[in-house]
């Protein structure tokens, strides 16, 4: 008998140590971990960490090192929200979020007839919002630094000067938006855009802009030299950003949303992004259905989600601008009744067609690029952080004299309620532009407790689409027991209500699941999103250590100690 046991447990034990070890992990490490989409950027996040900083000096030190290293979207032209639980279970978020300038108008981009001027919110001066990423850094900086602002810049600067080397994927997209970066500043810009693979940049006007920073404070960018210099060369562009403008930019620390899945609590982005109130609905409207069952990335399963999405961007369209301009109903958004009710005309043996779906009945008084870090410390603090100037590159507008690109967030707002922005999205009048307000957003910044500890940091670019990719490497981890690598290496799909179809990554989901799909009625799209999110992650193991998830379609990178 006792051998029959010891032959047992061998065999159940030998079974758990290949299933272990058919598991593909990122980087381990014991106590402190960033992951950013440069290893430049993480490892002076890591450094800083080294020297005793918490998580929220090292997320400066990332942001603003992202701006030296990874132009395409890190950046000090843009802005940014953070979400953050400190080791004590204290949750909080921060909105860096650009505003409209003061001169702006409702129909700024529209023509004498009403009509959307194609282009206008995405490639001229006036798509520029007012910067926020210096201002919310300051904000942490402030409240929960612990080490001086000139310290942290010290080896952003360093990087700066010395330089940072391309790699084969900047190399390509430099390709993809050189001459959309020419029309913008001339042939003669100080950005290279002919960098090739290992050649190394140097930013010597982005290294002085720092300089200036570190010694001056906040005020240097709003009010100081720089400003001065930024809003010279934007009324030059035909930007109406004034130095009034500058000065009347503050971050807002905010509350943040939080929900639970099952037992788990999810901290998220309250508007003015909707990321937290999308993924909210979504995973609340997912709960009831027993996804693992399913198995992950079925026809089953895809469908569910859909779903799920389809109802909570049909709401996302109608309700969600900035909170300090419209007035959100957001208990009534993430109400289980309400869900339940939205989730009724689901049929699992056909699709429901957008056009049958529009926002809810609430009743209430009223890049694709952008980049996403995470942080965990070696004292427990945990930071979430996504930034954006909009666009690759952003509205492709570089100031020579300051050594960066200015975003095109205006695009974000509702242009015209009903037109679809850049990423095919729809608002309304929620998010229609007016002065000193934000642009809705789809960053989705989120910390995950499970029993009450810190168990996962998950964030990723790719602007409607950050939502899904965030919402499904949650489940990825959590329903199909992914280890932190996997749920960030695998297949995504993407549903936003309208258009109507599914996105898929090309190649990979099989013939076989694509069949069921439409056998449903659901139209298949393959070819226009080479890549959906990226997504960069950590995830506490149970033995404490942390697990590192770099998305691998990027250049993304993991470092720890
Ligand atoms: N600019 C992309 C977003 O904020 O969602």
């Amino acid at each position: 008998m006792k051998k029959i046991t010891l032959l047992f447990i061998a065999i159940v034990t030998n079974c758990l140590a290949q299933n272990e070890a058919k598991h593909v992990t990122g980087l381990i490490a014991d106590k402190a971990m960033v992951v950013s989409a440069r290893e430049e950027a993480s490892k002076i996040g890591i450094e800083i960490m080294r020297k005793g900083g918490n998580a929220f000096d090292a997320m400066v030190a990332t942001e603003l090192a992202l701006a030296v290293a990874y132009p395409y979207a890190g950046n000090i032209g843009g802005g940014g929200f953070m979400v953050f639980r400190k080791a004590n279970g204290q949750a909080g978020c921060l909105d860096y979020r650009e505003m409209a300038p003061l001169a702006s108008t409702k129909t700024m981009f529209l023509d004498k007839d009403g009509k959307v001027i194609k282009g206008k919110s995405t490639e001229t001066a006036l798509a520029i919002g007012i910067p926020g990423t210096i201002a919310g850094m300051f904000a942490v900086n402030k409240k929960y630094g612990s080490m001086p602002m000139s310290e942290i810049l010290k080896p952003v600067i360093a990087l700066a000067e010395k330089g940072v080397i391309v790699t084969k994927k900047q190399e390509r997209t430099l390709i993809n938006y050189r001459d959309a970066i020419i029309k913008a500043n001339a042939e003669n810009s100080t950005f290279n855009t002919n960098s090739k693979e290992n050649d190394t940049v140097k930013y010597p006007a982005l290294a002085a802009t720092f300089k200036r920073i570190a010694k001056n404070g906040k005020d240097e960018f709003y009010k100081g030299q720089t400003a001065k210099t930024l809003v010279k060369y934007l009324q030059s562009k035909g930007a109406v950003i004034t130095m009034k403008d500058l000065a009347k930019y503050e971050a807002k620390w905010r509350t943040p949303l939080s929900f639970n899945y099952k037992d788990l609590k999810v901290i998220s982005m309250s508007p003015p992004s909707s990321g937290g109130i999308c993924l909210a609905q979504i995973m609340k409207m997912t709960a009831p259905f027993d996804l693992s069952v399913m198995g992950h990335n079925s026809a089953d399963a895809i469908q569910v989600i859909v779903e799920t999405e389809r109802r909570a961007y049909a709401d996302r369209s109608y309700f969600l601008g900035d909170p300090d301009f419209v007035k959100i109903p957001l208990k009534q958004l993430m109400d289980d009744d309400y869900l339940k009710q939205r989730m009724s005309s689901f049929d699992k043996n056909k699709a429901t067609l957008s056009s049958d779906i529009k926002e809810g009945n609430i009743k209430y008084n009223e890049s694709t690029e952008t980049t996403h870090y995470s942080i965990v410390d070696q004292y427990g603090n945990a930071i979430a952080a996504t930034t954006t100037i909009n666009d690759a590159y952003g509205s492709k507008y570089y100031c020579d004299e300051l050594g960066f690109f200015l975003n095109n967030e205006m695009d974000d707002f509702s242009v015209k309620p009903g037109e679809p922005n850049m990423f095919g999205l729809v608002g309304n009048e929620a998010n229609s532009i007016a002065p000193q307000k934000r642009m809705l957003s789809s960053m989705t910044p989120t910390i995950i407790e499970k029993k009450g500890k810190l168990f996962m940091v998950v964030g990723s670019p790719g602007g409607s689409t950050i939502i899904t990719s965030v919402l499904q490497t949650i489940l990825n981890v959590y329903e199909y027991k992914l280890s932190m690598q996997e749920a960030v290496n695998a297949p995504r799909f993407h549903h936003q209500w309208l258009p109507d179809v599914i996105t898929f990554e090309p190649n990979t989901f099989d013939t076989d699941t694509f069949e069921k799909l439409k056998n449903k009625g659901y139209i298949i799209n393959e070819k226009t999103t080479p890549v959906i999110g990226k997504v960069d992650a950590i995830l506490i193991l149970p033995n404490g250590k942390l697990e590192g998830g770099a998305d691998f379609r990027g250049d993304d990178k993991a470092s720890g100690f």
